[in-house]
């Protein structure tokens, strides 16, 4: 858009501030039964599937209407569409307390890992990238596709329990080691790794730690400052209650001069409004690491869900997904279920994974009763959050004690 263009924009609608979203709004929702009501689906469903979708609510969708109206009003709202970009790193800078210009906004963590590896040089001697046994696809794919760049890749696997200790990242880290991939919770288990000894052993060879939070962001309290990752990744689709579309990649203030990254576009520009062809000049901030266009359609349901999250607030919301997890567990060992993920002290966050003898019946089971979950290998994976109560853990227990012959 020409400056002219823009001059001709219309005036942008009021838009909730940054401060909004990362302080959240005065009205405090509680978790549990009295926020259940903004969330439809629990009219027809025990909804425990946050670790693929979050739940849809009247204030997310309200904001997606919004976006089309606006669209339909006012054609191109340009300065109000980078504004929002601009509340949605605020947002994601908020909860996971980084400083707003060290917060990338992406339209996933597929394009926020690419650009991070496209600012690496795998042809000398460092050029190892560690990931661990639970990253998610994406992750481990892209790592793999940097074999073309001169990359090796080297996995890291749990331990019989299904954990994966700092111990057995030392054993792969080396000074040959560029890169460390640890996912905060698995989706594959639930199991939560220990990113702040990760990261000691990971920084101890000089490597960046990468610490991909899609599973954690909005249940689990996230600091980067006590963290110890040097990149965590996230996006709006789970525990954010957004839409897909819409990610974020936090890096360390101090690595941004030296990272480059050669996967880029004209909003990771330093201006992106001079519209210039003649060079790459990437933005001093985090914002090097953006993309194209703003992922505009998502930034309004992203804000949406991030406002109900920061209303609540994580550690609040933390809390209560940990009671539900406990009521859960016990539960299943009453049952004599096996259960597939770590029981230790934080080694488990908002998903518990349970050992199936066939888990795509097991799911189309409880489906039937209206209970919805997934299943990832041989596990069921049942993942509780803000809007979950104890009523959907005994409604679940009960599904599948009447089940129980599809439990390993
Ligand atoms: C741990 C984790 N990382 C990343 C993703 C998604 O990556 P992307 O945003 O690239 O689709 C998911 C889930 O879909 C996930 O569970």
């Amino acid at each position: 858009m020409s400056p002219q263009e823009r001059s001709e924009a219309p005036a942008p609608h009021s838009v909730g501030s940054a401060a909004d979203m990362t302080r959240g709004q005065t009205r405090g929702l509680t978790p549990g039964e009295s926020i259940r009501a903004d969330f439809p689906i629990f009219e027809h469903a025990t909804y425990l599937n946050s670790c693929s979708q979050g739940a849809l609510s009247l204030r997310v969708r309200a904001a997606a209407e919004e976006w089309l109206d606006g669209w339909d009003e006012n054609g191109a709202e340009w300065e109000f569409w980078v504004e929002r970009n601009e509340a949605a790193r605020a947002g994601f800078a908020g909860l996971i307390h980084a400083p707003t210009d060290e917060v990338a906004v992406t339209t996933s963590v597929s394009q926020a890992v690419s650009a991070l590896v496209s600012a690496l040089d795998f042809s000398g001697e460092r050029n190892r990238i560690v990931i661990s046994e639970y990253e998610f696809p994406t992750v481990g794919q892209i790592a793999h596709a940097q074999a073309l760049r001169g990359a090796e890749v080297v996995h890291v696997t749990p331990a019989s329990d299904g954990s994966i200790p700092s111990e057995r990242f030392a054993e792969a880290i080396d000074e040959r080691t560029a890169l460390v991939c640890c996912t905060a919770v698995s989706f594959r288990t639930g199991h939560r790794h220990d990113i702040p000894a990760i990261a000691e052993v990971g920084h101890a060879s000089g490597a960046l730690v990468l610490a991909d939070s899609y599973q954690a962001v909005g249940a689990l309290e996230l600091d980067v400052r006590a963290l110890g990752a040097d990149v965590v990744t996230g996006g709006t689709v789970k525990y954010l209650l957004g839409s897909s579309g819409l990610g974020f990649m936090w890096l360390r203030g101090s690595l941004l001069e030296s990272l480059l990254p050669t996967q880029t576009g004209w909003f990771a520009d330093e201006d992106i409004f001079a519209m210039s062809i003649a060079d790459y000049s990437p933005h001093d901030s985090a914002r090097r690491f953006d993309s194209g266009t703003p992922p505009v359609p998502s930034l309004y349901p992203g804000a949406a869900g991030m406002g109900i999250i920061a209303e609540a607030g994580v550690p609040t919301i933390e809390t209560h997904i940990r009671g539900l997890a406990d009521r859960f567990l016990a539960g299943l060992d009453d049952l004599g279920a096996t259960i597939a993920t770590p029981r230790g002290d934080n080694q488990y966050g908002p998903m518990i994974c349970v050992v199936s003898t066939d888990p795509n019946a097991l799911v189309a089971a409880l489906a039937e009763r209206q209970v919805v979950t997934s299943t990832r290998d041989s596990n069921l994976r049942v993942s509780f959050h803000l809007y979950n109560v104890e009523e959907d853990v005994d409604r679940l227990l009960d599904a599948l004690r009447v089940n129980r012959t599809l439990l390993a």
